[in-house]
């Protein structure tokens, strides 16, 4: 863990390369030429590449035996110029951060807004939330928002560090709040392709 972590803090950047928490490959796409390409992400009744759907249908899986599902309303389709490996990475990590958080027996709803130039994905759970003091520092690096209740060697707090790099390195941005009804919501925004 402490090499871990100078090597990131060394690099201020993300160029170890480490699995843990489903982000290795954001982790190991630094290293590499950062591959743009024209990515369709949301074609819901089409086939083709189909970002989020690929990584609900995954996550859906994966919380199942936990009692708990993951659900999107309707999706737009919409191209924005993206790092799949990247951007599939980040999404992934905050469903799977809302999926570990969520109550038994609820779900982890998607939300996708098509805007002018922007597209925001809205990944909401029904968990505890976090504390309002503790928000803006959720996506720093190595917070823990409870390290009485993650104790559980489940992660080491870099995976909202690495989604918010990866969000901004696509001119998007990614912020976090407590839903009035209760849960966290992270909203992600990310510019389209022209
Ligand atoms: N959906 C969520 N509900 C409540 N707390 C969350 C949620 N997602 C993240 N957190 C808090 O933010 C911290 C940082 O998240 P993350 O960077 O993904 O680290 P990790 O999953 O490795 O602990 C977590 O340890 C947790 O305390
Ligand atoms: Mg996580």
């Amino acid at each position: 863990m402490c090499e871990l972590m100078s090597r990131f803090l060394a690099s201020e950047g993300f160029e170890v390369a480490y699995e843990y928490d489903g982000i290795s490959g954001l982790a190991r796409r630094k290293t590499d030429d950062f591959d743009l390409a024209v990515v369709d992400i949301m074609m819901p009744r089409k086939n083709g590449m189909d970002l989020l759907r690929d990584i609900v249908a995954d996550a859906v899986f994966e919380a199942e035996p936990m009692g708990k599902t993951v659900v999107y309303s309707e999706l737009t389709v919409c191209f924005l110029m993206a790092d799949k490996l990247w951007i599939s990475g980040a999404l992934d990590n905050v469903i799977r951060n809302g999926i570990r958080h969520t109550q038994t027996d609820s779900s982890v709803d998607i939300n996708l807004l098509v805007q002018e130039y922007n597209v925001c994905v809205n990944i909401r759970d029904h968990g505890e939330g976090v504390e309002e003091e503790k928000l803006e520092h959720l996506f720093d690096p190595f917070f823990r928002a409870s390290e009485a209740r993650e104790h559980d060697g489940s992660g080491y707090g870099l995976g909202l560090a690495i989604v918010r790099r990866a969000i901004e390195m696509h001119g998007g941005n990614i912020v976090a709040h407590n839903h009035p009804d209760g849960g966290l919501q992270v909203d992600i925004r990310l510019p389209l392709t022209e």
